[in-house]
This record gives structure tokens, sequence and C-alpha cells, in this order.
């Protein structure tokens, strides 16, 4: 009688935990009232809590970083050029307070963009992919962009002033005549290549998404790129120092971008098996001319 209580007890307490698990699991992040995805708390990551900080007259942050990359915050005096270029060029997909809610159509079919912080809205018009030519891609595709930088970084200033705090990071300029070479190769193999391939040639991920080429990206995109993971790249904060982003953009715009050959061709650097087609190609084909010129009878 006093087993059997026991086992249940037992057996009751057991599920209890199980079920008690997730409950608290759930109940953590429903605490965290100040979370915000796009900062993270550690230094030079992109994130005004680093060794420079520049504040305007109202306090408000407008120039970060560190002697590696400065992060710079588009000027407010922008905001009415932007809200115009907004209008003309984005309004009709992502709605006129750019939150993802256009006049016509369905609430949500875009994405909302109200506390992405300037180097986010700037990477996608900057690159071309915005305004979107294609909106049925899996993808939007890097093109030849349709505004200048200078009207990238209005836009990225109207955007910036809907939400009631900044958002972050800031437009970077890396400074690569600190930057580590030998490290970056390094951490690009570690970081990047997985999906881009050693050579930054890019290739195809699943269901359609592909890595892009990084052969001819400008550098303060590189570090965009990094900071923001656009699509479904991983946005790297924490876990990369503003000195190593400094580091691998200046692999991926020396090494990646020039490459030097010193044994001759470098045949795509795809490696053996084009080595090998050209090897057989001139190799055997020679060889097939030398015979068909001995072979000859006359
Ligand atoms: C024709 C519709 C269309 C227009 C016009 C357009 N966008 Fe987009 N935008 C999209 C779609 C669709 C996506 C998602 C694309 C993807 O994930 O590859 C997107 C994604 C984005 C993103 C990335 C959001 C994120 O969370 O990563 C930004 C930033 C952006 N747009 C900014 C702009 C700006 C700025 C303009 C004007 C210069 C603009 N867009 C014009 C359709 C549009
Ligand atoms: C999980 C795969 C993955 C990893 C890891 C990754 N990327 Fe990407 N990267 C992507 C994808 C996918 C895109 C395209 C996103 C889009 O356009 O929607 C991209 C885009 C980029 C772009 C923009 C290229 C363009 O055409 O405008 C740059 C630059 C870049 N990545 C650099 C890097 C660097 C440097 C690293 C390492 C620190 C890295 N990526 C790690 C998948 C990855």
């Amino acid at each position: 009688m006093t087993s059997t209580f026991l086992r249940r007890a037992v057996l009751l307490a057991a599920i209890g935990l199980f079920a008690a698990g997730p409950v608290v699991l759930f109940m953590g992040p429903a605490n965290a009232s100040n979370y915000n995805p796009s900062q993270t708390t550690r230094k030079n990551a992109g994130t005004p809590n680093s060794s420079i900080v520049v504040k305007n007259s109202s306090g408000v942050v407008i120039k970060y970083g560190n002697k590696y990359i400065t992060y710079t915050s588009p000027p407010s005096k922008l905001d009415k050029l932007g809200q115009a270029l907004f209008m003309e060029n984005c309004a009709s997909c992502h709605g006129a307070q750019a939150n993802g809610f256009p006049a016509s159509g369905a609430a949500g079919a875009y994405p909302d963009l109200v506390g992405l912080g300037p180097a986010t809205i700037d990477f996608w018009v900057d690159s071309g992919r915005m305004p979107d030519k294609d909106t049925a891609a899996v993808e939007a595709s890097r093109r030849q962009p349709a505004l200048t930088p200078a009207q990238a970084e209005a836009v990225a200033a109207w955007v910036n002033s809907l939400s009631p705090s900044p958002g972050y990071p800031d437009i970077p300029t890396p400074h690569l005549n600190r930057a580590n070479e030998a490290s970056g190769a390094a951490l690009f193999a570690l970081n990047c290549a997985a999906c881009h391939t050693i050579e930054g040639d890019g290739d195809a991920l699943a269901y359609s998404t592909f890595a892009p080429s990084l052969r001819h990206i400008p550098a303060f995109q590189v570090v965009e790129a990094i900071r923001t993971g656009p699509g479904n790249m991983p946005r790297f904060t924490g876990n990369l120092s503003d000195q190593q982003v400094d580091d691998i953009v200046k692999y991926v715009t020396t090494e990646i971008q020039h490459p030097e050959n010193p044994g001759g061709f470098g045949l795509g650097g795809l490696g053996p098996v084009a080595e090998g087609f050209v090897g057989l190609l001139l190799g055997v084909g020679f060889l097939v001319l030398i015979c068909y010129w001995i072979g000859d009878r006359s």
C-alpha cells in the first residue's frame, strides 16, 4: 500500500518536473523586457558599447567604434529627403510608415523595417537588392543600385527616425591599414567558407537560396553583411570583435578579390578537377597531334 503510494508520488514528481521545465523556459524571455535582437552587449560588436563614443547635443550616439571600425549614424538633416525617396521607391511594398503594411495588399507580406538600424537599410539599398525587382524570387539578388550611396544614407536616416530609440548598427567604415590579413584568412575559413567557399566564389544553399560571390563587394558592405546578416546569412555580433571583422574584410578585399597565382593561371581556383582537365586537354591533345603526325602514311 505505502509502496504503491510512494511509487505514484515519485512518478508524479518526475512528470511534474518534465512538464514544468518548458514552462519555466518559456517564462524566461517574457521577463527580458529590453531585449533587442539586433544588439548585443558585447563591446566591439557593432554596438555603441565601444571605446569611441561621440554623442550629439541631445545625447544621441552619432558615432562609435574603435581604431578598427567606426560606425556613423546618418545625419538627421537627411530625414526629409529620405522620406521623399522612401515614398517614391519603397512605400508601395513596405508601407508609408515602413512597418510592412502597404496601402494595398496583405499586412506582413513585406518586412517591417522600423528599428532595423542604418547599416541594414544601407546594405540592401547600396547592394541594389532594394527596391526589389522580383518579389517572387526566393532571395533578392545583388543588382546595379537604383539609388546613389547618398540617397541610400538619406533613406536610412528617415527609417531610423521612425523608431523611438535609434537602431544599430550604424554605417561602418573599416580601417584596413590596421588589419591582419593572415588572421583574416583563418577567420574566413572558420566562419565564412562553409557557405561562400574558401575562394569566395559563393555556392548553392538549401531551398534554391545561395551564398553569393564575394569577388566584387566593397569593404564597407562586407562589414555591413557580417554585422547585419542579410537573408539566410547569420548575423555575426558578439562572436566576432571589430578587430576580427576588420581582418576578415582585409582578406576578402585583397586575397579573394585580387588573388595571386604564383604557379601561373588561376583556372578559377577550382582545384584539382579543373587542373586535371586542363592537363588532360593540353597533354593528351599534344600527344594526339604527335601521333597523327608520326602515323601519317604518304
Ligand atoms: C516590390 C516590392 C519592394 C520594394 C519596392 C522595396 N522592397 Fe524592400 N523588400 C521586399 C521584399 C519582398 C523583401 C524580402 C526579400 C528577401 O528576403 O530576400 C524586402 C526586404 C527588405 C529589407 C531587408 C529586411 C530584413 O529584415 O532583412 C530591407 C532593409 C528593405 N527591403 C528595404 C527597402 C528599401 C529601403 C526600399 C526602397 C529603396 C525597398 N525595400 C523597396 C520588397 C520590396
Ligand atoms: C550560412 C551560410 C553563410 C555564412 C556562414 C556566411 N554567409 Fe555571407 N551570405 C550568405 C547568404 C545566403 C547571402 C545572401 C543573402 C541575401 O541576399 O538574401 C550572403 C551574403 C553575403 C554578402 C553580400 C554579398 C552580395 O552579393 O551583396 C557578403 C559580403 C557576405 N555574405 C560575407 C560573408 C562573410 C565575410 C562571412 C563570414 C564572416 C559570411 N558571409 C558567412 C550565407 C552565408
